[in-house]
């Protein structure tokens, strides 16, 4: 075939039917459990203003410094959201949403952007479900956002996989730790990547969760953060491991993992499988107590979580789930002649007016090739109408997966179909 003039752009992609229904299928799981944990959904806009997003996410992430999808028009910046913890932050601030009482539980689905390599399982145009939990910094917090994410695996049959938690500490044990860290690493200096030779004097954290080989050997021997962790940092990651042994959450403490953006404070938390490949992260998250205050709102603790869609459903064709059924119409109405025509066009809105799909042919095919194309469609009945049919009001319904026919009038046939 020729190739098309226009195309997606790299690493972006056109969600096409047979697909959709699966990412429907997906939504609506979503939507259901989130209503079971009694969070409600926020809708916020593809763009933000880059500023909030640097703020939030931290100037020498990779996010901000090589991911982001930003332009000027007139006098304001704009960036496509490339996560949605911050703007659902900004949202929460600029509505005052404190002021409706208690913790704000949301929760979100939808695209997010970033100018990453393109591979399987990492595109730059990219979808998201997560939570913000904003204005609770009780563990029951932590735990619960962790809950609704094994809960959206585990009602999928998404089983394989492996739960990673640290405490990132609070910004006192975090100072401690890092003097520590770079105590460590100085000396070895010479031997680390240039990336985390970059990184040593502003962000030594990250240098942790280096993919670099020449950084592993000195990252097995570094100090752990869980030996600097405060007592009150320490006190809160015991509570959380608590809760989820309570729980029967299984999960591993990982001391490396401390996630990419900066605005990560005590728990952090990834989710990994098995069945994906390089790309093995499937959600990830974790508090981040500092972040409103940091975009101008009061000091107000907060924990969330994001988890990759289109991951989720590579892990579902690795599995062999299927979310969604095949396609399906319950009627295909078969016509020959242009008085059946006439029939089926107006009679087609008295199925879908008692909630009964049903189609007809829009090309003016032969009754053979109505009824390839009502196979096709995977219709459930076809209604064959001529001229004889219409004379006597009685028309031939068939079953098409049991190959059955009969001769009914139209409400016989909508007496059948609604039972
Ligand atoms: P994140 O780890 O950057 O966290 O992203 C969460 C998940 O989004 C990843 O685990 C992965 O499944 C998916 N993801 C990320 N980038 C891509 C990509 N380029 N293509 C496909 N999937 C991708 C966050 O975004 C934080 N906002 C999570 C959070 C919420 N922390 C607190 N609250």
């Amino acid at each position: 075939m020729a190739k098309a003039k226009y195309t997606t752009h790299l690493g972006m992609v056109d969600i096409l039917p047979g697909e959709v229904e699966k990412w429907r299928a997906l939504e609506a799981i979503i939507h259901e459990e989130a209503a079971k944990f009694n969070f409600e959904e926020i809708r916020t806009p593809i763009m933000e203003q880059t500023e909030l997003i640097k703020r939030g996410i931290g100037q020498l992430t990779d996010i901000v410094t090589k991911e982001i999808f930003a332009f000027t028009k007139g006098d304001s910046n704009y960036v496509l959201r490339p996560e949605l913890t911050a703007p659902v932050v900004r949202a929460f601030v600029e509505h005052h949403m404190q002021q409706r009482g208690g913790a704000q539980k949301l929760y979100y689905i939808g695209p997010m952007f970033r100018a990453e390599r393109p591979q399987k399982g990492r595109q730059r145009q990219f979808h998201q479900f997560g939570v913000e939990i904003i204005g609770s910094d009780n563990p029951i917090a932590d735990v619960e956002c962790i809950a609704f994410m094994m809960q959206i695996y585990k009602r999928i049959g998404v089983k394989n996989f492996n739960l990673k938690l640290n405490s990132v500490g609070d910004p006192e044990s975090r100072e401690r730790y890092k003097e520590v860290l770079k105590e460590y690493l100085l000396p070895n200096f010479d031997k680390l990547s240039e990336l985390s030779k970059t990184r040593l004097e502003k962000n030594p954290m990250r240098i942790l969760d280096s993919k670099e080989p020449e950084d592993k050997p000195i990252i097995k021997n570094a100090p752990i953060i869980g030996d600097y962790l405060n007592d009150e940092s320490a006190a809160h990651f015991q509570k959380v491991c608590e809760l989820l042994s309570a729980l029967e959450i299984e999960y591993t403490i990982d001391p490396l993992l401390v996630r990419g953006m900066d605005y990560y404070t005590r728990t952090a938390f990834e989710l990994t499988s098995p069945d994906l490949g390089s790309q093995d992260a499937l959600a990830g998250g974790g508090r981040y107590d500092l972040l409103v205050e940091e975009i101008g709102g009061l000091p107000t603790p907060a924990v969330g979580f994001a988890a990759g869609m289109e991951r989720l459903l590579i892990a579902c064709e690795e599995l062999d789930i299927s979310l969604a059924p095949a396609k399906t119409v319950d009627v295909y109405i078969v016509t020959l002649g242009d008085a059946a025509k006439h029939w089926g066009i107006t009679t087609l809105s008295t199925f879908r007016d008692s909630g009964i799909s049903a189609t007809m042919d829009y090309l003016g095919r032969s009754m053979k090739a109505q009824m390839k194309d009502a196979n096709r469609e995977n219709a459930r009945f076809t209604i064959i109408v001529g001229d004889n049919e219409l004379e006597n009001n009685k028309f031939t319904l068939r079953n098409m997966h049991e190959s059955e026919e009969a001769q009914l009038n139209l409400s016989e046939i909508l007496d059948k179909l609604k039972g």
